[in-house]
Parts: C-alpha cells; structure tokens; sequence
C-alpha cells in the first residue's frame, strides 16, 4: 500500500566500517517518496470537533487533494467530529484509549483499524494522544499532525495561548511529518497570522484555524501530488 515509497539508508553492512563518519550522517539520511497511481487513502485521527477533519474531507471530495478517506477514529465518544463523519458516510471508528491499559495497546488497536480500512497516510486531526513507536513505526513519515503555532515555538498544548501569552507579533500553524517527539518532525507547510493590536487569544486562534483549513490541505497536495526527498528534516520536491 505504501506507492513507490523507498527508504534510502546507509545499508548495514557498511556502517560498521563508516561508524565514525556515520556519527555525522543523520542529516544526509534522505527519504524518497513516489505517489502511487491510485488515490491514497488516509486515516483521520480525531479527539474532538473536527474542523481540520472537515476541511481535509472537503478537499478530498472536491479533487483538490488526491486523496479518499479510509477511516476516521476517534479517541473519545464525545468527539462532534465522529458523529459528523458517521452522518457524512465515512467509516468511523471509536478507539477509547481508556479501554486499554497501556497507551501501546491503544495504539496497536488503532493500527489494526488503520490497517484493515487498508490506511497509507495518517492525518492527525486535533488528536490529543501522544503516539507511541507502536503507530510512528508503522507508518513512517507517513503521518502528518498540525500544531496551531509556528513550530519549533509554543510546542505542546495551548499553542495559540502561548504565542498570545509571549506577545509575538506573528504566529500561525504548522503542519509536518510526526516522529517521536511532540511536535518536532519535519515541516511541510507553515501558514502565517499577524497578531493584531486589538487581538485576544480567543480572536488570534480563530485566525490561526482559517489559516489551519487552508494548510492541511496544502500540504497533503503537496506531499501526495508528486515526488518529494527527505533530506534531513527538509522536505523537497523532485
Ligand atoms: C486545532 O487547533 C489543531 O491545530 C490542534 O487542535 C485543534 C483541533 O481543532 N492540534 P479541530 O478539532 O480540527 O476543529
């Protein structure tokens, strides 16, 4: 399911030989990417309304992202977001992480389900859970998550709080690749917001979530739409 998608690593047998020069690499490590001739399908992962599932759903619909929607799964019962992607036809799926004891089994669940709705990309979609290797691994640069500030500032929870808090004068959102760290892997699309004299958190996070429903779709054009290299923690087209 994963296209033309290659990994192009330093094979094993040469890194004992190049270990010292091997502690240099990491930022040549590239990744290659080739689209698939079908549509991919994605996983949108939710926690609560859902407005970023909603504008990756309309992309999808109106071709503007190659794209359909294998399966949307939610974390929490209450979630708005599920019941608008039940009553929208999607599959749907309610993973409760408080039905596992471990946050590992919450994710291999939520693996199984990617898998069998034969999932190739993962949205993350205002997902409140930290992932564990279990789904990083299992789809390698193959998840996207979108943070409402311009990382690598205001990580972590209440983005747009801790930019206000800061008084920058621009924040914005970020969407980008997800590897262990929150908030931290490579970037795909960063959209700007002027923070304005008369702003309160409330009216800049309202601004930032336009700028989110523009960006999300824009980078997974971006990112499904042609060839693209990790190189590093760049993302480039080729
Ligand atoms: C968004 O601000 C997103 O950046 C953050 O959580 C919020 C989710 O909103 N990760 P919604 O559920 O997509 O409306």
């Amino acid at each position: 399911m994963l296209g033309g998608a290659t990994e192009n690593l330093t094979p094993h047998r040469h890194r004992d030989r190049h270990r010292h020069r091997d502690r240099h690499r990491d930022r040549d490590r590239s990744f290659n990417y080739n689209p698939p001739m079908a549509l991919a399908r994605l996983g949108i992962l939710i926690s609560g309304t859902g407005s970023n599932m909603k504008s990756i759903v309309a992309a999808c619909e109106s071709g503007d992202v190659p794209a359909e929607v294998g399966v949307v799964i939610s974390n929490r019962a209450d979630a708005p977001g599920l019941e608008w992607a039940a009553q929208h036809g999607l599959a749907t799926a309610l993973l409760s992480h408080r039905d596992y004891p471990t946050r590992e089994a919450h994710d291999s669940a939520v693996v199984d389900r990617l898998r069998r709705a034969e999932v190739d990309w993962v949205c993350l979609a205002g997902y409140m859970r930290l992932l564990s290797a279990v789904i990083v691994d299992a789809y390698p640069n193959r998840i996207l998550n979108i943070h409402p500030a311009l990382l690598p500032s205001f990580p972590g929870l209440h983005g747009q709080r801790q930019a206000w808090d800061y008084g920058v004068r621009v924040s914005g959102c970020t969407v980008h690749l997800v590897d262990l760290e929150l908030d931290h892997g490579p970037i795909v699309i960063q959209r700007t917001v002027p923070v304005r004299p008369d702003d309160t958190e409330k009216t800049l996070s309202v601004r930032i979530l336009e700028q989110e429903h523009i960006a999300y779709p824009e980078a997974l054009r971006a990112l499904l739409g042609g060839s693209w290299r990790l190189e590093g923690r760049r993302v480039v087209s080729v």
